[in-house]
């Protein structure tokens, strides 16, 4: 029996979740993408200030582009998209704003069957240089993150992480 049977739905989504780094190549639907959009936005940001916007890239030369640019998303060659996760420096929380986003965009991913991994643009200078111009990113805005979806070509089995040693009860 695995551990996620006593789990909800919610439970078993955030545990069944892990980078997928291998895609099919086959597409992925339109109504898709926006309900995985709908749960970026979603997610919670400071002040409810919701400083994202997101580039959906399906364009294979664009596509190709980051892939030969950004030295740890290879796995665009087979992925059926990209979102890419910008933020407005000008919110001071803009980081984890948009990180709440990311991490809503993978859950909802996970939800649909389709995989999806994080790749770091910020706070890497030259990727997220790469990513302003391929993508046409205009100043003002900050990069985050790159997210290739598509379907898996690979399982990768879940992890539990629990570790009660990095847990303090009251005080550290
Ligand atoms: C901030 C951040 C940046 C990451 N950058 C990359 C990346 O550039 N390329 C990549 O393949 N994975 C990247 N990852 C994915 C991690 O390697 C992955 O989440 C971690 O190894 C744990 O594995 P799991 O997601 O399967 O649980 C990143 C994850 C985070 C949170």
């Amino acid at each position: 029996m695995s551990q996620n049977d006593s789990m909800n739905p919610t439970l078993q989504t955030i545990h069944a979740r892990r980078s997928v780094r291998l895609f099919s190549g086959e597409d992925v639907y339109e109504k898709d993408v926006e309900t995985i959009l709908r749960a970026a936005m979603a997610a919670p940001s400071a002040r409810n200030n919701q400083p994202w916007a997101f580039v959906v890239v399906r364009d294979r030369t664009k596509l190709n582009t980051l892939r030969e640019q950004l030295p740890y998303a290879k796995m665009l060659d087979k992925a059926a998209l990209a979102i890419c996760v910008c933020g407005d420096p000008e919110h001071r929380h803009w980081v984890e704003d948009c990180s709440a986003a990311t991490q809503n965009i993978l859950l909802a991913c996970q939800s649909l069957g389709l995989g999806a991994v994080w790749t770091a643009l910020y706070p890497e200078a030259d990727r997220a240089a790469a990513a302003r111009t391929a993508l046409e990113i205009p100043q003002g805005w900050e990069p985050l993150c790159l997210i290739p979806i598509g379907v898996s070509a690979q399982s990768p089995k879940e992890r539990d992480n629990y570790d009660p040693a990095k847990v303090h009860a009251d005080v550290w």
